[in-house]
């Protein structure tokens, strides 16, 4: 057998080498019809610096030979190809290019051996040894090794990238593709892999059939049906069919995962050189990575595109959008400074195995947020399609999909100021809308600040031309810009002119000292001087913008701010009555600040009505994050203006631990658990804080006072226990029942069941704002509280929060709600429980809620 081909070998050659000259003109003619034989003995060579020497099928339809690799055309792969020429690679050894000194060796070992220039191995069949006796390349594109008649290896057995009609693709092979791979799994179901982890496409088999699979096997027809068949099915399921099945003839069509990870099928017709895609398993921009970390995929047409998110960023290789981005600024390089940029329509792709990113139900602005303080968080998305979906990716390898369809918003931190991309770039992008919106934003302040100037024009030429009272028309026009309802912008010098050089403190809260000022037009105002606030002018006025265009009764207004280079300051209209501490921690002397019940629960429905309509009647969500008594101001009817609503946005990660605890997420005796297990932001946090105020007014007592009157435990664990032994009355406030002969226990025992409700550890447990309001209104029947969790025992909570599916986020639940531990001010008690990680932050953040 041996001795007989290789006489076939040396006689092909040696005709070769007579009919050299005249066959020169006709050499590719000599390839497609006079090659060389099928079968190959031991001991043969193909070389890459001779592309036209091959091995091939005795029906012409294959051959095994080098071709130039398609990513380097100096580069060379010993590759099956289909007839019509190097484009159609069904097989490559290892998959892996050589130089062109390189060669495939079939030596006499038997081993099937891939080397390059300088000689070493680069794939190698590893049959040396097993009797290996010839090598045949078979009318189906199969290079099979045999000792003998048997078969010892066989590149169906091993394939590359590609399946060819009458290959059997069976579990525990791969298809790879750089860092894709697709496999078929013991179910009969196909999946797509990057990098193995992320798992992008997993398609099952018929359902009806499902479960019953022994040994599944995935082949392709030549017809163009994709199929699976299993010794247990009489017939086989079908996957799917290319878009020309059963149609003309001499047709290859061949399954294969392309370079861009997606499995496709392919048609070729014979000798067209060409192969046409008639099949796709994956949207190509759910392909996991096919831009790149950092990129974004869209589609111009048809085609799939690559860019990156903004101006922020750069491609890592100008030459190949699909090399992805990078930060021109790293995130570490401008700690205070991340801002998160907005992509509309736009999600970062996430994929069930890839558990680095957190899943949560909270709202847009809540989504952004978050992840804009965890300092591990690089990007999240917010799913608008109904489910409130959020996912916060702390991975570095985001890939990112943009489509006007999606019902989505992404975030990606960057290191601000933003920088859109040029709407040049885009056919149909975001980027568009965002610069539409910029542009409107700016027409109609133009506009605003025009017909002011007109209308103001007007006025003095009508009323005051003869008037030389400069002084009044200076009042007059900012009350005219007041009235407007838009920010009035200040100069530092004039700020520092309305508050005499800062002189007299108003308090310090969480976001800078509150200082008294008067305007020219003797409008009082507190003015407030932002603290760590490193945000871009730009964002700094976006964020005023949307905080003023919040107007609710309960709500203090935003009268204007000042942004001049470092100076950050907020203008706000002036409480007389200052803020709700004040009235319920006032010493026993100072008994003139006492409030009556009456006032109280007006105090405590204002309040409700003004957090309401920041949860749920304006535009764009806010969660407060800081709702405590020294945010709640009193006007002089002591009516509650909630303050401080929308800073929480203002504020950037400097220190992320430090900042986390201290002015961002709130204050301590306020905090709910879901903060400091680092546990999404959401309205119901709010809730909580609002149920720990509501608890106050009732109490006149601050919430986590310990004392020995509460038997150690912190005041509102003790409050519960009280509740549930029906001694409801210890927890109301003594003075309560001297200032008010008719005091309405009804009222107080409702406030009462609604601050446990509202404290309830699990925040689906606690109500909405608007729910809230029902119950003190009395509209809505109150069920009796259930213990809020924590307060069974003060310090360990066994509880979990079922906010997430999300292991990782419920063992870092496992930690435990802070201690009670003492504030620096109103001490009474220091708690006898401590726990390691909640007590460190705490202490050394100076979590003080005595911001007054
Ligand atoms: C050949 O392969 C070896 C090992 O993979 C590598 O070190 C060497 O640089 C390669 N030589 C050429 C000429 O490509
Ligand atoms: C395969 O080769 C081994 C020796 O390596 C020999 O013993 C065996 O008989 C061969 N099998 C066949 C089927 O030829
Ligand atoms: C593929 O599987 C079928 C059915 O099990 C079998 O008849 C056929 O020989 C297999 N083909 C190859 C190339 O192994
Ligand atoms: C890809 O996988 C490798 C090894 O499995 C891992 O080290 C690497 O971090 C992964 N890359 C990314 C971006 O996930
Ligand atoms: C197979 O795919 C179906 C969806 O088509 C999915 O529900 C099922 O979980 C998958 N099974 C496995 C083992 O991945
Ligand atoms: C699943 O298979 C059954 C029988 O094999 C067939 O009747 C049914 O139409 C198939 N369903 C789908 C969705 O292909
Ligand atoms: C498995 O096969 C049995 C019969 O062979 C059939 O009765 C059963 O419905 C099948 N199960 C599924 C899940 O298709
Ligand atoms: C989108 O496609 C059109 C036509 O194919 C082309 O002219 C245009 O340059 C493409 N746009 C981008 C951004 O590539």
């Amino acid at each position: 057998m041996s001795s007989e081909s290789r006489q076939m070998v040396s006689s092909a050659i040696a005709a070769q080498s007579l009919l050299l000259l005249p066959l020169l003109l006709f050499l590719p003619l000599l390839f497609l019809c006079s090659p060389v034989s099928a079968q190959v003995s031991p001991g043969s060579t193909l070389y890459a610096s001779r592309v036209n020497q091959s091995w091939s099928s005795p029906n012409q339809a294959f051959s095994l030979g080098f071709v130039a690799a398609a990513t380097d055309p100096s580069s060379f792969l010993a590759a099956i190809t289909y007839a019509g020429g190097p484009t159609v690679v069904v097989w490559s050894a290892g998959g892996s290019a050589v130089d062109s000194s390189g060669a495939l060796q079939f030596l006499s070992t038997g081993n099937l051996r891939l080397v390059n220039g300088s000689g070493a191995t680069v794939w190698e069949s590893n049959t040396t040894g097993r009797g290996v006796t010839s090598a045949n390349l078979d009318d189906t594109g199969n290079l099979v090794l045999r000792n003998g008649t048997s078969s010892v290896w066989s590149s169906f057995d091993h394939p590359t990238d590609t399946i060819v009609p009458s290959q059997n693709f069976t579990v525990g092979q791969t298809l790879r593709s750089g860092r894709y791979s697709f496999n078929l799994l013991s179910s009969g179901n196909l999946t797509l892999r990057w990098n193995t982890s992320i798992e992008y496409w997993n398609q099952g088999v018929n359902s009806s059939i499902q479960g019953n699979l022994t040994a599944p096997t995935l082949g392709l027809q030549s017809t163009g049906i994709l199929y699976i068949s299993d010794p247990s099915l009489s017939s086989y399921a079908i996957i799917a069919y290319s878009s020309d099945y059963a149609e003309g003839s001499d047709i290859l069509r061949f399954l294969r995962l392309d370079p861009d990870g997606n499995l496709k099928i392919f048609s070729s017709a014979r000798n067209s050189g060409s192969k046409n895609l008639r099949w796709a398993a994956v949207d190509q921009c759910e392909v996991f990575g096919f831009c790149g970390n950092l990129g974004i995929c869209s589609y111009n047409d048809s085609t799939p595109m690559c860019r990156c998110p903004s101006q922020n960023f750069e491609p890592i290789d100008p030459n190949d959008s699909r090399k992805g981005c990078k930060r021109k600024v790293n995130i570490e390089d401008c700690p205070g400074s991340a801002t998160m940029l907005e992509l509309d329509h736009a999600s970062f792709l996430t994929y069930p195995p890839e558990l680095s990113s957190q899943v949560f139900f909270v709202g847009i602005s809540a989504c952004r947020l978050n992840c804009l303080v965890s300092g591990s968080c690089m990007a999240s998305t917010s799913l608008s399609d109904g489910t409130g979906l959020c996912y916060l990716k702390s991975v570095n390898f985001v890939s990112g999909y943009e489509n006007p369809a999606l019902p989505s918003t992404s975030y990606v931190k960057v290191c601000g100021p933003v920088v859109p991309n040029p709407s040049s770039l885009e056919g149909t992008g975001k980027n568009k809308g965002w610069r539409l919106h910029a542009w409107v934003v700016v027409v109609v302040v133009l506009a605003t600040v025009l017909g002011l100037i007109l209308l103001e024009g007007g006025l003095w030429w009508s009323c005051f031309r003869n008037s030389t009272k400069f002084g009044a028309l200076s009042s007059h026009y900012t009350l005219l810009e007041y009235a407007s309802g838009a920010p009035v912008q200040f100069t530092y010098k004039e700020l520092q002119g309305a508050t005499k050089g800062f002189k007299e403190k108003l308090g310090a809260g969480g976001f800078g000292a509150v200082y008294r000022g008067v305007l020219t037009n003797r409008t009082v105002v507190a003015v407030k001087q932002l603290e760590g606030i490193e945000q871009g002018e730009k964002q700094f006025r976006m964020e005023v913008a949307t905080i003023s265009s919040t107007h609710h009764l309960n709500l203090v207004r935003l009268i204007g701010f000042c942004s001049e280079g470092r100076h950050r300051l907020l203008v706000y209209e002036f409480m007389k009555n200052g803020s709700l501490d004040d009235f319920l921690f006032t010493s026993e002397e100072n008994s003139g600040k006492l409030l009556n019940w009456e006032q109280r629960f007006k105090i405590a429905l204002g309040t409700a009505r003004g957090i309401t309509y920041l949860h749920e009647e304006c535009r764009d969500c806010i969660v407060h994050c800081d709702i405590k008594p020294e945010n709640i101001l009193l006007d002089e009817n002591y009516n509650a203006k909630v303050s401080d609503f929308g800073l929480a946005k203002l504020i950037n990660a400097k220190d992320h631990r430090y900042r986390t605890l201290t002015s961002l997420r709130g204050t301590r005796g306020y905090l709910a658990p879901e903060w400091l297990a680092n546990l999404p932001i959401t309205s119901k946090s709010d809730i909580y804080s609002y149920g720990m105020v509501l608890l106050e007014i009732v109490s006149g007592r601050r919430n986590f006072d310990v004392s020995v009157e509460t038997n150690n435990k912190k005041f509102s664990m003790w409050a519960y226990e009280e509740f549930e032994k029906s001694n409801a009355e210890n927890i109301i406030d003594k003075r309560l029942f001297g200032a008010d002969q008719d005091l309405n226990m009804e009222q107080v025992m409702r406030a009462i069941q609604i601050c446990f409700w509202c404290i309830q550890e699990q925040p689906s447990h606690r109500p909405t704002m608007g729910k809230i309001l029902q119950m003190l209104d009395g509209i809505t029947e109150i069920e009796r509280p259930p213990p809020p969790k924590a307060a069974v025992d003060g310090s360990h909570s066994g509880s979990s929060i079922n906010v997430s599916s999300n292991i990782s986020a419920l063992s870092t639940f496992a930690a435990s709600v802070p201690p009670p531990s003492s504030s620096s001010r109103q001490t009474s008690g220091v708690s006898p429980v401590t726990s390691g990680r909640n007590l460190e932050k705490a202490s050394s953040s100076h979590l003080n809620s005595d911001s007054k």
